[in-house]
């Protein structure tokens, strides 16, 4: 008889983090996070519409403010990177751990499934699987636009003046309606998983379909509804602060 060799026993975590319930969680989590992220993003831009100080302009000061957090117990830049690797981290896991749910579920669709259930989830996962895609490029695009200021994006880019930048970007037609576009798929994207991730993670209690209706609409309105305001401000030229 041939000798079974023992199955090395996993870290819970591990083994949790491999189950389809803990890529649920981690889906949620990282969700949770890079909302966060847009929800104070957007609260940070909305200083276009702050007029400036003795002539300094917030939205500049801002930024520095992000570029100098902890200094000098840590040096220029060290707590930024320190946030943007967490959120680097973040959006890796999310895409991951949609990878592995969907490919179980393709695995593990139910021959039974009526054909109007199999259609309402299929809407529903489609549209995230198209705002998610288009709002990672949209992310790249912004970066390149704002953030690293490359050329054929952004040739007026001024290192550092955030104002100047914005101005230069925001105030080309196409590049606005782009800008629009990607955040109401946000919009879309931010709805439709928080109102499903509390579904996904057994919290559906029908009791508090409202709260959680509430909780998803108050986000997403109050992200795009601030953002889409922040571009038609700077692009029809009523953000004093820029
Ligand atoms: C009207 C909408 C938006 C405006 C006006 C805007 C503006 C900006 C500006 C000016 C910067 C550069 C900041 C600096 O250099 O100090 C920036 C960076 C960034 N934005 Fe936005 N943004 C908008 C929407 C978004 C959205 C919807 C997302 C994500 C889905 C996003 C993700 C980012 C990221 C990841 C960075 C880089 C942050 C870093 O340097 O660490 N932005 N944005």
């Amino acid at each position: 008889m041939e000798a079974q060799t023992p199955t090395a026993r996993r870290h819970w975590l591990v083994e949790f983090y491999g189950s389809t319930v803990g890529k649920k969680w981690v889906m949620a989590i990282t969700g949770v996070i890079l909302m966060g992220f847009v929800v104070f993003h957007m609260i940070g831009n909305l200083k276009v519409f702050v007029p400036p100080v003795d002539g300094e302009l917030e939205i500049n000061l801002y930024g520095e403010w992000l570029r100098s957090v902890l200094f000098p117990a840590l040096p220029h830049y060290v707590f930024l990177w320190i946030l943007r690797l967490g959120l680097i981290v973040a959006t890796v896991l999310h895409v991951e751990a949609m990878i592995s749910l969907t490919r179980r579920n393709a695995a593990a669709k139910p021959q039974g499934y009526t054909k109007q259930e199999f259609q309402a989830a299929s809407y529903a996962s489609r549209t995230m699987r198209l705002t998610g895609p288009l709002v990672l490029a949209f992310v790249i695009f912004h970066l390149a636009d704002l953030t690293w200021g490359i050329a054929p994006f952004n040739p007026d880019f001024i290192h550092g003046d955030v104002a100047n930048n914005l101005t230069a970007s925001l105030t080309r037609a196409g590049w606005v309606f782009f800008y629009a576009v990607a955040n109401i798929a946000l919009g879309y994207h931010l709805w439709h998983g928080l109102w499903s991730m509390f579904q996904s993670l057994g919290l559906n209690n029908p009791r508090y379909n409202a709260a959680r209706r509430l909780f998803a609409q108050a986000v997403t309105v109050i992200v795009v509804g601030g953002n889409l305001l922040i571009l038609a401000g700077v692009f029809f030229g009523f953000a004093p602060g820029i």
